[in-house]
């Protein structure tokens, strides 16, 4: 793969102007995954909370999450389907409609190309618009079906180029090449239709195009599900590789754990709506204290570790209108006791509060053992 290198690029319109002590600060740190504005967060979700507003009640999709994404990171958001991750990714960015509403909170970004933070969630919609795809890209859930299919993928990469980026014609052309170098496929398939792609090369292509504008941040929704797991984790590779040549940083979203713990830095549980836990991410495989990431745990093979049985979690998510009191896991928690309905579900640090270890259950640690598994239908027992 070729090298795209970051270009000094002008400010994004209708934003402030990055200051010269800015630009050099960001030039000592380009691609490396460097903490910009003294270790801040580039994305920090803070008490964020969107519900859906239907005749039947609100959908409390998301409540109260806290998230960061530090400059250079991988962080993956895991959970069943449902749970809240996609609401969380796209309302963080303000790409919702109604009924859809952000009842609270606030998403600040620190971009290196900006001058100051700017909050998300109270920008103007045309300096939002400037900010999407030029500093933070999306690639969409079933993405691969995102390209427009009568346009060669050569234009649609210009378009992208074109309306974020101040090339000349040329420049914009050589930018595509570069960019399919980029994720490996060759210039010759420039003038393809997608259908004449294969699905991995689709999904590539989405991938380059939402480098297009060579972002600070990627959002990446369940962007491979759609793949076999070998292209999957070869194509999730080459981004991974690419975030250490190009500095970005990623959100993932997946149901898939051991997709994560194999990709990411830090990983995000989340549950209902809410996160339940958040470690980095072999802490999490090898320690995890919420009885859901256990359950998330036990749901897959695992690659490398001794053989054992999977055991699923019982159950199904909660209807995320009108919730009970206390902890929503609770009809599907093994170690449920009467407590659990009057906890007050927030994230509390395990051990260390510098750890970065975080949980929402109050009653179950690292070392908790697991209570003995109900007997199985076929008498071989359950959880192992
Ligand atoms: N337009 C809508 N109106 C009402 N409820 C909605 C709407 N869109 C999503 N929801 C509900 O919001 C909740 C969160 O949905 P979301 O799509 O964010 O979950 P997800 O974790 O991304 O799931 P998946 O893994 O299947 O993509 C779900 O209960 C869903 O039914
Ligand atoms: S609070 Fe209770 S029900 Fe909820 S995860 Fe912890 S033990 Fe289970
Ligand atoms: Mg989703």
């Amino acid at each position: 793969m070729r090298s795209l290198a970051r270009r000094q690029e002008p400010p994004v319109p209708g934003l402030l102007p990055a200051t010269g002590q800015s630009e050099l600060a960001r030039d000592g740190q380009a691609g490396l995954g460097g903490r910009g504005r003294g270790g801040e967060p580039v994305l920090e979700i803070a008490d964020l909370s969107v519900a859906y507003r239907t005749t039947a009640g609100d959908v409390h999709a998301v409540e109260h999450v806290d998230l960061s994404l530090h400059p250079g990171e991988v962080v993956g958001l895991a959970g069943e389907s449902g749970s809240g991750k996609s609401t969380l990714a796209y309302g963080a960015c303000r790409l919702l409609r109604p009924p859809a509403i952000i009842t609270g909170g606030s998403v600040t970004y620190r971009g290196r190309r900006l001058a100051e933070p700017v909050e998300l969630l109270s920008l103007h919609p045309e300096q939002l618009r400037a900010l999407r795809w030029r500093e933070i890209a999306i690639v969409f859930q079933s993405a691969m079906n995102a390209l427009n299919p009568v346009l060669k993928i050569r234009d649609q990469l210009l378009d992208v180029i074109e309306a974020h980026l101040d090339l000349s014609r040329d420049e914009a052309h050589e930018r595509v090449g570069s960019l399919l170098d980029l994720v490996a496929i060759p210039r010759t398939r420039l003038k393809s239709y997608p259908h004449e792609l294969s699905g991995g090369m689709r999904q590539r292509v989405m991938i380059a195009m939402a480098l297009a504008t060579d972002p600070e941040v990627v959002i990446m929704d369940e962007p491979t599900t759609a793949l076999d797991v070998v292209v999957q984790r070869d194509i999730l590779g080459q981004v991974v590789e690419l975030k250490q040549e190009l500095g970005f940083s990623v959100l993932f979203i997946t149901h898939d754990l051991s997709l994560l713990l194999e990709l990411a830095e830090r990983i995000a549980v989340m549950y209902a709506g809410r996160l339940v836990e958040v470690a980095a991410s072999q802490e999490l495989l090898h320690a995890p204290a919420h009885p859901y990431t256990r359950g998330l745990l036990g749901s897959f093979p695992s690659l490398r570790g001794p053989r054992r049985e999977l055991a699923g979690i019982p159950g199904s998510p909660p209807d995320l209108r009108g919730l009970p009191p206390g902890c929503p896991f609770l009809p599907r928690c093994a170690f449920a006791t009467d407590s659990c309905a009057e906890v007050d579900m927030h994230l509390e640090p395990v051990g260390e509060a510098t750890s970065g270890h975080l949980t929402a259950c109050p009653f179950v640690t690292p070392g908790s053992p697991s209570p003995p598994s109900p007997p199985s239908p076929n008498g071989k027992g359950g959880r192992r």
